[in-house]
Parts: structure tokens; sequence; C-alpha cells
């Protein structure tokens, strides 16, 4: 296991497989699209699969797909094969939007894929077509039905939106009651590709609980695993829980035992650092296995304790989700 400078152990990695999208989500990027890396700029199969194995010999045990969207990058179904299959590697999961998922949703499974999470901001047609500005709701559907029926741990995300989806809140609590699944409404973050900052949240972490308590009276708070960026709490009775992801008004900081890496093979020890290590210039300068893992060390020994503090120093984000990887 390794440690960083404030004694957090790393145990999780975010990995981008993708920068590109086939939704435009408002909160994420404009109409027109980030501007995509040229390919030759993103980390092959291959390279990523090395970096996995080296930081799965320190100690990461757990690696969660995001991109972008990763189903839009062709082969991701082989290279999930070739992960599941990394020694020390206990949790492979997935953060999808769904549009191209449910195909794969058995293979997922086969290959012990242990959890999906599935952005899905709304239930109601029209909402989502504004939301994401792509009619794609019918596809995102079949995905959830597709995981239910496999049996894969699901956890939906849905980020709360002021004007937006505020009456979808009860709605998707619902589907709760009769579905082992782990539904969670996530404050809105300033990362929308745009440099748009936005100084109002409207939707705090308690507002959001206020508004659900107004349905559910008698909502119950859980314990929180150790690690979790969600308040959990269950409706009794209903099979499934509810969270709330306070991404932007509180930091996680104090246990965060995630790092991350980019598309294009940057390393993130924090999700608001600009980047502390191009990966993927060490891959194609010929780097050893023992110099990648002396950089992670080194990378490792300089994690910032607060780096949600510094961002609120920034006045302007330009980045998109779709590029940090969530
Ligand atoms: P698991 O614990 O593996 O299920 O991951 P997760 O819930 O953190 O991942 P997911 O990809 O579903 O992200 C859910 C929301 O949490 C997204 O809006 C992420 O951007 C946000 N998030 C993920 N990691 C962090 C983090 O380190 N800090 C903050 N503030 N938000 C995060
Ligand atoms: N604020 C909060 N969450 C966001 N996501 C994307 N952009 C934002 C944002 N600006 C969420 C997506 C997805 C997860 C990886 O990040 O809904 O579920
Ligand atoms: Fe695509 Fe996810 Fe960004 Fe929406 S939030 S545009 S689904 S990367």
């Amino acid at each position: 296991m390794i440690y960083d400078n404030h004694n957090r152990p790393i145990t999780y990695l975010r990995l981008a497989v993708t920068d590109r999208c086939n939704l435009r989500c408002f909160y994420c990027m404009p109409e027109e699209g980030i501007k995509y890396l040229p390919k030759h700029q993103v980390l092959t199969y291959e390279e990523m699969e090395r970096v996995v194995r080296v930081l799965a010999q320190l100690g990461v045990h757990k690696v969660r797909i995001t991109g972008g969207e990763p189903f839009v990058r062709s082969g991701l179904m082989g290279f999930l094969h070739r992960l599941a299959a990394i020694d020390g590697l206990t949790d492979v999961s997935i953060t999808t939007n769904g549009v191209l998922t449910a195909p794969h949703v058995v293979d997922l499974a086969a290959m012990g894929v242990k959890s999906v999470n599935l952005s899905l901001d709304t239930l109601d047609r029209e909402r989502f077509r504004k939301i994401t500005r792509r009619d794609e709701l019918p596809a995102v559907l079949k995905t959830l039905d597709a995981l239910l029926d496999a049996g894969i741990q699901t956890k939906l995300n849905a980020v709360v939106m002021d004007g937006q989806n505020i009456e979808d809140l009860r709605p998707l609590s619902e589907l709760t009651r009769s579905f082992p699944i782990d539904v969670r409404f996530i404050e809105e973050m300033p990362f929308n590709g745009e440099g748009t900052h936005y100084p109002v949240l409207y939707w705090t972490h308690q507002r959001i609980a206020d508004e659900l308590r107004e349905f559910f009276p008698d909502l119950q708070k859980l314990t929180d695993s150790p690690f979790s960026t969600a308040a959990t709490y269950q409706v009794p009775g209903h099979l499934g829980t509810i969270g709330i992801i306070a991404a932007f008004s509180r930091t996680f900081c104090g246990t965060c035992n995630r790092i991350r890496l980019t598309a294009q093979g940057t390393l993130k020890t924090c999700l608001y650092d600009n980047g502390v290590l191009d990966i993927r210039a060490m891959l194609r300068s010929g780097a050893s296995d023992t110099e990648l893992i002396a950089a992670f060390q080194k990378a490792f020994a300089h994690r910032p304790l607060n780096g949600f503090e510094a961002e609120q120093q920034r006045d302007t984000v330009t980045e998109s989700m779709a590029t940090i990887g969530g």
C-alpha cells in the first residue's frame, strides 16, 4: 500500500479512456462540444494497461473507467477484459451515460465488473433532451433495465440543476422503492468547459435533503462507507438508497484515496490540480517500470492537503468534466 504525504492511502484510480462524448450536457460542455484531443495524443489501451499494472503493484486496487463517455471509444470491451485480469486489481467499475452501454451489460457482468454508475438527470424525455441536447433517453433507460436485470450494482447520478430537473427528485428517488439501486443527487460543479463560473449554488446538499424530506418525511441517514463521496439516506422499506454528493459545497479532501489519469495521460493527484505528471511523455520516451514507480512515488509525496480550498481562490474554470474524467 502506498500513502501520500498526508498519510492518505492511494488505492483508487479514475481512468479517463477518452475525452469524447455523444451527449452535450450543458453543465459539462457547450453545444459545439469541446476541442477534442487528436488521436495520437490519447493514450493507447496498451499504454493504459501498463500504467494500471504499475499502479496495481503500488497498491491501487480499484479502477473506475470514466471519460468523456467510455463506450464511444472502440475496443473498450477488450480493454476491460485485460484490466479484469490484472493481479491485485479487485474492482473495475465504470461511469457511463448509458447511450451505447445496453448491448454490453451481459458481458460486463460476466467479466465481473463491480459497479456501473449511470448518469441520468431526469426520467422525462423532453427535459433529458434539453439538458443533454440529444434525444437519447430511451437508450439510457434500456441500459438501466439491462443493469438491473444483470444484477450489477448500479448507482444513478443526477446533477441537481435549478429550473431544470427539480421535479425529477421525486420520481428518481421513487426508483429506490422497488429496485436495489443507489440514486445520488449531485451538486453542480463549475466544470462546464466554457470558463463561466457558477458563483451561486442554489441546490446545496442541505437544500436537496430538505426537499427530499418534503415527500419522504421518514428519510433516514445511513452510515457512509469510509471513502464515499455521498451522504447516504434511505426511506424505510425501500430496497435502494438515496445519496447526496456535496461535490461543490464540501470537501472530501481529508479522506481522498483517488488519483486521476486523463485521456492524454496526465496524472492528477487532485480533482482540482492541473496535472502533476506527464505519464504519456514518460511512456513514449521509453521509461522503465522502475522509473514510472519512482515518478508516482514522488508525485504522491507532494499531494496537496486541500485542493478544494485552492480551487475556491480561482475565479474561472475552463475545463470540462469530460476532460478531467469526473
Ligand atoms: P465511486 O465511489 O467509485 O462510486 O465513485 P464516485 O461516486 O465518486 O464516482 P462517479 O464517477 O459516479 O462520480 C459522481 C460524482 O462525484 C461526479 O459528479 C464526480 O465528478 C464527483 N466526484 C468524484 N470524485 C470527486 C472528488 O474527488 N471530489 C469531488 N468534489 N467530487 C468528486
Ligand atoms: N457538476 C457536477 N457533476 C458533473 N458531472 C459532469 N459535469 C458535472 C458538473 N459540472 C457528473 C456527470 C457524471 C459524473 C462523472 O460527473 O453527471 O455522472
Ligand atoms: Fe458527456 Fe458525461 Fe459530459 Fe454529459 S456529463 S456531456 S454524458 S461527459
